[in-house]
This record gives structure tokens, C-alpha cells and sequence, in this order.
């Protein structure tokens, strides 16, 4: 039994979430599954983005689904993502981006980096602090390397040591983790690893970044497989973790009915995977392929369908390889 809280959130997110919760309650209609309500919208409504109540209940709860929110730059809001992050102590962000020929994790550091939120304002400058901790770095060394010791043993540690002295101590601390463990690496500077990404995506396993680097990687690896409509991501913690599509909230096509949900589908395959349900994690990625095989795609895959087309045949099709499991007796 697991408490799962559902915080669809702005834009698209209410509109892609559906898609995805009906497939974890196709799997787990047991599990208790809380809505909660928070961003942009809630902000305009009640003057509060995350409320104390609603961050205890994300606190509470062992899995949470989040769609995606709207923050504007204003400099009285902050941002619920962010916020929730660094609250809960979500310290690793798993990116994974696989398709014909490569499969690729990026690990991005998720509490610290430009993101500290150490941030002031002068008379003639603003100021952001970049920190890079000691223990930040370690957990997500070690987090990476566990990763990368499971697949092809090879971690790419994405830094900028040759300007910033934060990211000479980021990689050193890397190294060391990952000869701890026992697998190879190779660094590489941010810019030309996010071309060579997109060039040779092949050549890649993990790839361990900061917290900002890893944010824009994962955003440019998305065009290996048409954009961003496509990306899930895990936020994990020591207890719990957090699945939301790698996109935000979308206000271009918000509304519209049209946003791909399979970046949400996939928070729902990650999520199995993290309860140690791999083989639905599996059948749900098998159900995606056949839907876009099938020509089922939203138009940012060049399609014609819409959200709910999407969901509902990666529905059928998971539904159907069940049935075929099964023994006709
Ligand atoms: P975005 O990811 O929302 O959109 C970028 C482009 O990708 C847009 O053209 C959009 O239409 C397209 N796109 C994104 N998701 C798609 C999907 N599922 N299907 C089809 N097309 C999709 O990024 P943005 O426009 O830079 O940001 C919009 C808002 O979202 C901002 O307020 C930003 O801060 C926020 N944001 C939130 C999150 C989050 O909640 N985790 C992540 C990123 C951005
Ligand atoms: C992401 C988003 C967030 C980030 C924003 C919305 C704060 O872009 O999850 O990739 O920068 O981490
Ligand atoms: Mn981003």
C-alpha cells in the first residue's frame, strides 16, 4: 500500500496526468492516491503557490505524480518546484533518454548549484550564489556511479572546471567516487557535451552534471527523441520521490487538448520502476512504442491525435498484452 500524492498542477499538466494516472491505478487500484492542489493557478486563487498543509501532505506521501507549473519571473514568486526539491531533499534528478542505438541517464544534482537560492540584490548588480557542497557532490556522485555500475560501467562527469573553481571541486569529488566504485569515466566540458549528445548520443551512459548543467542538457537531449513532450524524470530522495515529465507547463498549446502525454506516461514507468516493478515498467514502455508505431502521435510528433487519443491506446495496448499473457483456458 503506498500513499501517492497527485499535484497535476498548470498548463498542460492537468491535461497530460490523467493519461498517466490511469495507468498506475490500472496497476494499482489499491494504492491511496491524494490530490493536491498548488502552482501558478493556486497562487492567483488563494496568494499561496504551496501551502504549509499541502507541502505536509507531499511530506507524507511515499510517491508523488506532479504534472508541471507556471512560474513567472516575478520576483515575489517563487518557484513550487524548486521549493518541493529542496524541502523534501530530492537530491537526484534521473533523466533517462534511450531510443534506437543509445540510452543514456543523466544524473543532475537537484538541491544546490545555481539553484541554492542564495540570491541578493545590489544597487547596480544581482547576485546569485553557486554552491557546490561537499556532501551534495558526494551523494550525487555516488548516486550516479551506483547507477552506472548497474548498466555499461561508464559515468561522463559534465562540468566547467575549466572556468569555474566550484566545478574543479565537483569533479574531483566525482573522480573519486566513481574509482570507488569501480567504473570508468571520462569529463567533459558542458557546451561541447551538450553537441556531442545530440552527435554521437551512442557514445554516452551516465552522465553526472550540476544542477543548471543538467537542466539545459536534458532539455537539448530531448530532441533525440522529437522533443520534449517525450522526457520523464525521478526526483529522488532518501524516502520518497517525485515522477514529472522533464517539460513544464506549456502555455502555448495549454488548453488546446493536444499536449503529448507520454513524458507523463513514463513518470508512471519510472515510478514502477522504483517499487521495484520493473516488467509493468517495461510493458509500459512496450505499450508507448506500439501507440506511436501505430501512427497514435500529437502533433509534435507530427501527428494528428490528441491527449486522450494517446492515453487511451497506450491504455488498450497494455491492457491487450495482459490479455495475451494470460492462459486461455
Ligand atoms: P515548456 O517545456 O513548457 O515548453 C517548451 C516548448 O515545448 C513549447 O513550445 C511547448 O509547447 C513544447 N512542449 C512542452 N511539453 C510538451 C508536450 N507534452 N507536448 C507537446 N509539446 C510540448 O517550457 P517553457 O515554455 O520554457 O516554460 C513554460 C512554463 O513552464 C514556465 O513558466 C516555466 O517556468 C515552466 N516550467 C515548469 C517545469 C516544471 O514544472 N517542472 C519545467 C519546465 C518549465
Ligand atoms: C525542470 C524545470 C525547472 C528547473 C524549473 C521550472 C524551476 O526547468 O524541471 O527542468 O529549472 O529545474
Ligand atoms: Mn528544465
Amino acid at each position: 500500500m503506498k500513499r501517492v500524492a497527485i499535484a497535476p498542477g498548470d498548463g498542460i499538466g492537468p491535461e497530460v496526468i490523467p493519461s498517466a494516472l490511469e495507468i498506475l491505478r490500472y496497476y494499482h487500484p489499491e494504492w491511496e492516491y491524494i490530490p493536491v492542489y498548488l502552482g501558478y493557478e493556486c497562487w492567483k486563487r488563494t496568494g499561496d503557490a504551496l501551502s504549509d498543509k499541502t507541502l505536509e501532505t507531499l511530506r507524507k506521501a511515499d510517491l508523488i505524480l506532479f504534472g508541471a507549473i507556471t512560474t513567472p519571473p516575478d520576483p515575489k514568486y517563487h518557484s513550487v518546484v524548486l521549493r518541493i526539491r529542496k524541502e523534501l531533499d530530492l537530491y537526484a534528478n534521473l533523466r533517462p533518454v534511450f531510443g534506437e542505438g543509445f540510452d543514456i541517464l543523466i544524473v543532475r544534482e537537484n538541491t544546490e548549484g545555481l539553484y541554492s537560492g542564495i540570491e541578493w540584490q545590489e544597487k547596480d548588480r544581482a547576485c546569485t550564489l553557486r554552491v557546490v557542497s561537499l556532501e551534495g557532490s558526494r551523494r550525487i556522485a555516488r548516486f550516479a556511479s551506483a547507477c552506472a555500475k548497474r548498466r555499461r560501467r561508464h559515468l561522463t562527469i559534465g562540468n566547467k572546471a575549466n572556468v569555474l573553481k566550484s566545478d574543479v571541486y565537483f569533479l574531483e569529488i566525482c573522480v573519486e567516487e566513481a574509482e570507488k566504485a569501480g567504473i570508468s569515466i571520462d569529463k567533459k566540458y558542458i557546451d561541447s557535451l551538450v553537441l556531442d549528445v545530440l552527435q554521437h548520443p551512442s557514445r554516452y551512459d551516465v552522465i553526472v552534471t550540476t544542477n543548471i548543467f543538467g537542466d539545459i542538457l536534458s532539455d537539448a537531449a530531448a530532441f533525440l527523441e522529437g522533443g520534449l513532450g517525450m522526457l520523464p524524470s525521478a526526483n529522488i530522495g532518501r524516502h520518497q520521490a517525485l515522477f514529472e515529465p522533464v517539460h513544464g507547463s506549456a502555455p502555448d498549446i495549454a488548453g488546446k487538448g493536444i499536449a503529448n502525454p507520454i513524458a507523463a506516461i513514463r513518470c508512471v514507468s519510472l515510478l514502477l520502476k522504483y517499487v521495484g516493478e520493473k516488467p509493468r515498467a517495461l510493458a509500459v514502455e512496450r505499450a508507448i512504442q506500439k501507440t506511436i508505431a501505430d501512427g497514435i502521435k500529437t502533433p509534435d510528433l507530427g501527428g494528428t491525435a490528441t491527449t486522450d487519443d494517446v492515453g487511451r491506446a497506450v491504455l488498450r495496448n497494455l491492457q491487450a498484452e495482459k490479455k495475451a499473457e494470460v492462459p486461455d483456458l
